[in-house]
């Protein structure tokens, strides 16, 4: 692979998120099935629904490009799920732990697509595309809002997951 533009690298990208947003939508729907809280399936049910608005958003901004949207493969991505997974079979006895390790999965996945999405809008900002930058700015915020709300979930499925260790006879008394 040969990058030599400005463009050439923010289409790369570009198709790189969409693969990757593919790959979390996969990825959120498996861990709906594995969810035990209320609030964590509501909030994955939610974001399952901006992710494929997400998905269309950049099919548009590969139109606006001329361009027909194709997945290119994110390296990235691919571990993140590879590491949510194997977390998630880890912990999956434990419905409190399962429900942490999904809330902080996500999470992690959030931040990536937060710094995503900032690279790809200040390169479409550079290259004077408007309607390009609506398009990810909406992304970009849906993301940032997900990651707050996971981030403020997070104290009491803490809580949860202690509790749960406690009673299953954590040592260091
Ligand atoms: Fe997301």
């Amino acid at each position: 692979m040969t990058i030599n533009t400005l463009e050439e690298k923010f289409t790369h990208e570009l198709g790189a998120i969409y693969d990757a947003e593919h790959q979390f939508l996969d990825a959120q729907q498996t861990m709906l099935e594995s969810a035990s809280s209320a609030d964590v399936k509501a909030m994955l049910k939610k974001h399952i629904a901006e992710t494929e608005q997400q998905i269309v958003n950049l099919t548009r901004v590969h139109e606006i490009l001329g361009l027909t949207a194709k997945r290119v493969t994110c390296d990235a991505a691919e571990g993140l799920v590879t590491e949510g997974n194997k977390m998630l079979t880890a912990t999956s006895d434990v419905p409190a732990l399962a429900d942490l390790t999904i809330n902080g999965a996500n999470s992690k996945v959030e931040h990536f697509e937060i710094a995503c999405y900032r690279g790809l809008i200040s390169s479409a900002q550079m290259m004077g595309q408007a309607e390009i930058t609506r398009l990810l700015s909406e992304n970009l915020q849906q993301e940032e809002m997900t990651a707050q709300a996971l981030e403020s979930s997070m104290p009491s499925l803490l809580q949860k997951a202690m509790a749960t260790s406690k009673t299953a006879g954590m040592s260091g008394t």
